[in-house]
């Protein structure tokens, strides 16, 4: 495989705020020693509930957080030590689109004015080419015919069209990778479909890589090279197959979770109705997942699990009983009480 684009390497992220009482610290974890290459042209999924430092991840890859451990680097150099002009190649190649396209776009400018002040502050275009380049850019991301979108404010477009929008501003400075927290979340089940599919066709016409935070497991799992799963601030598994082969107890969790009928409701359950919050909040020692987990063993509570190569393929996973437990089962009561049912 080619040289990653971006890497991190031990990185931890702490949090450190008021306690509820106003007196002392509480610190957070957020990421926790995680090793994870980002390679040009993959899609990267990132997975797991809420609260498993899923953002604060992506913060890290974007370098709007210093890890307070270890090193993120870009193509080799850490990013502290990046000169200038690293610096600013690094800005223009690793992009960023978030969940909600309506607070990421300026509500007072038009299509035309957000994406001209994109190509005047990188000097994409000439002034007189600046209309040309824009139509252009809105017709690679589908919006169609796109003369009728330059004069549009976003309150005159749908969720869709925002996000469209966000991503061709993101794809104009010709990104190695797009870092997408929760990019469908605030989107209509048929909408996301669409912007999933220019997503791959992004990815196919230009080798841009992404990394696709999301709750939704189903939809990962069609665009999906390899997937990282994440518990309390840990990469617990990473893999291409883990939706078929899951090696990890939490993952099987998860998958199963999206398959329990819902008795309140008498409807599937999605992943992030099964993101229910880890029961207690410190775990010291041992496996963190050992409280939820149906499998955990004497060993689980005395050593912490590192994530380590499973079988023969490339999934890697951080449990003890790996080897035995891929594509295992769990249960429907299994699973409903480590979702913290009854
Ligand atoms: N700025 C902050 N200050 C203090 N704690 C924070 C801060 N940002 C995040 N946290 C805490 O760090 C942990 C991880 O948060 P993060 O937002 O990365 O999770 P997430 O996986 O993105 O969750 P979600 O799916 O809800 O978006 C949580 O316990 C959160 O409360
Ligand atoms: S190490 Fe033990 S407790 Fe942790 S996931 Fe594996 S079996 Fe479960
Ligand atoms: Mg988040």
């Amino acid at each position: 495989m080619s040289r990653p684009v971006l890497s991190l390497q031990g990185v931890s992220q702490i949090y450190s705020s008021r306690n509820a009482s106003g007196w002392g610290w509480t610190t957070v974890r957020a990421v926790d020693d995680v090793d994870l290459d980002v390679h040009e042209g993959e899609t990267l999924a990132v997975v797991g509930e809420s609260g498993s430092g899923k953002s604060t991840l992506a913060k890290l890859l974007l370098m709007l957080n210093l890890p307070t451990e270890g090193t993120v680097a870009y193509r080799g150099v850490a990013l502290k030590e990046l000169d200038g002009a690293q610096r600013s190649e690094f800005r223009r190649q690793v992009q960023a689109v978030f969940q909600d396209p309506s607070s990421s776009l300026n509500p007072r400018m038009t299509v035309e004015q957000t994406l001209g002040y994109v190509i005047r502050r990188h000097s994409l275009a000439t002034s007189a080419e600046q209309r040309a380049f824009i139509l252009k850019q809105l017709g690679s991301v589908g919006l169609d015919p796109p003369e009728q979108y330059l004069g549009r404010y976003p309150h005159q477009l749908s969720g869709g069209q925002q996000q469209r929008i966000a991503i061709a501003r993101a794809m104009m400075l010709e990104p190695k990778i797009i870092i997408a927290d929760e990019p469908l979340s605030s989107l209509d089940v048929s909408i996301q479909a669409q912007v999933l599919q220019l997503m791959q066709d992004l990815r196919v016409r230009t080798n841009v890589g992404f990394v696709v935070i999301s709750h939704d497991l189903g939809a990962m799992q069609s665009i999906a090279d390899r997937t990282a799963v994440m518990y309390r601030g840990r990469i617990v598994e990473i893999g291409a197959d883990i939706y078929d082969k899951p090696a990890h107890p939490y993952t099987r969790l998860l998958l199963d979770a999206r398959l329990l009928p819902d008795p309140r409701r008498g409807r599937i359950r999605s992943m992030a109705a099964a993101a229910s919050p880890p029961r207690s909040t410190a775990l010291e020692g041992g496996c963190r997942f050992r409280d939820r987990c149906p499998h955990a063993i004497q060993i689980c509570a005395e050593t912490e699990p590192k994530l380590r190569p499973v079988g023969i393929g490339a999934t890697k996973a951080a449990c003890h009983r790996a080897e035995e437990l891929t594509g295992a089962t769990t249960t429907e009561k299994q699973a409903h009480a480590a979702l913290g049912e009854k």
